[in-house]
């Protein structure tokens, strides 16, 4: 079912005192505001996940993991399986960050392996995605997001994407202070959608949320979400202040 989801992916932010006092802010707020049908998920930082998913125990936050090894088990010096993560109460994973791209070398190939292995583990995947601000002067921005797309997804049944959330970051917007504009979003929204129609069908495209990362803010957020395509946001800086996070989630 597509659903109005917003994730704050808190990077490599707050240690275990201040991500349960985050995680803690958070539920405070969701439990006191009158959100519905939102959907909030928060990502710590490993050493900070189990706390947080006792935090968030009974409210509808959800907390979902940065990233995770494609292994089950083994010589992989400071990787996590998801079995592991699943250990821990977490069934959801953030895969494919700009970040993880760039400092980590994570191909497109790395990344069919771990939504492989998140999916085999039933968990929930947020696939993120996006093009540099090099593809988008020279215009390639609809081609290289398609490409990232198909080289990671596309092997997968239909049945599968219920377990997929989108997540399209503009590389240029994030952490930038600069916002792909609203029109800029629902355009590459729309594509994307098109592009999953074409491969699986109306019933898949019509039914997977795609969120926008990138400098998602209080202050633009309600433009951005307003859009028809736009599902809700990836959020990193904002994410890391309850109050901003929870006017965010406040924006549809
Ligand atoms: P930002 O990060 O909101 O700080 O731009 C978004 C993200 O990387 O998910």
């Amino acid at each position: 079912m597509r659903k109005q989801i917003v994730a704050g992916n808190w990077k490599m932010n707050n240690d275990l005192a201040e991500s349960k006092k985050l995680a803690k802010q958070v539920v405070k707020k969701i439990k006191k505001g009158k959100i519905k049908d939102t959907k909030v998920i928060i990502a710590p930082t490993f050493v900070s996940l189990a706390s947080a998913v006792k935090a968030t125990k009974k409210s509808k936050v959800k907390v979902a993991a940065q990233n995770m090894h494609f292994e089950e088990s083994g010589a992989f010096t400071g990787e996590v399986s998801a079995k592991m993560l699943k250990s821990v109460g977490v069934k959801t994973v953030i895969l494919g960050h700009s970040e993880r791209r760039a400092y980590f070398g994570e191909t497109d190939a790395i990344l069919a392996k771990k939504v492989d292995a998140a999916l085999a583990h039933k968990m929930t995947v947020i696939f993120c995605f996006g093009e540099v601000l090099a593809d988008r002067k020279s215009g390639k921005q609809e081609a290289v997001v398609e490409q990232q797309i198909k080289n990671a997804l596309f092997h997968l049944e239909g049945t599968a994407f219920k377990n997929i959330i989108l997540a399209y970051e503009p590389v240029w917007a994030i952490g930038t202070g600069e916002t792909a504009s609203p029109e800029q979003a629902q355009e590459m929204h729309a594509f994307i959608r098109t592009t999953i129609k074409e491969k699986y069908g109306d019933e898949v495209a019509n039914s997977i949320s795609i969120l926008y990362g990138g400098s998602c803010k209080p202050s633009n957020a309600k433009e951005i979400f307003s859009k028809p395509d736009v599902d809700g946001g990836l959020i990193g800086g904002a994410a890391l202040n309850a109050n901003d996070f929870y006017a965010i989630i406040n924006s549809f």
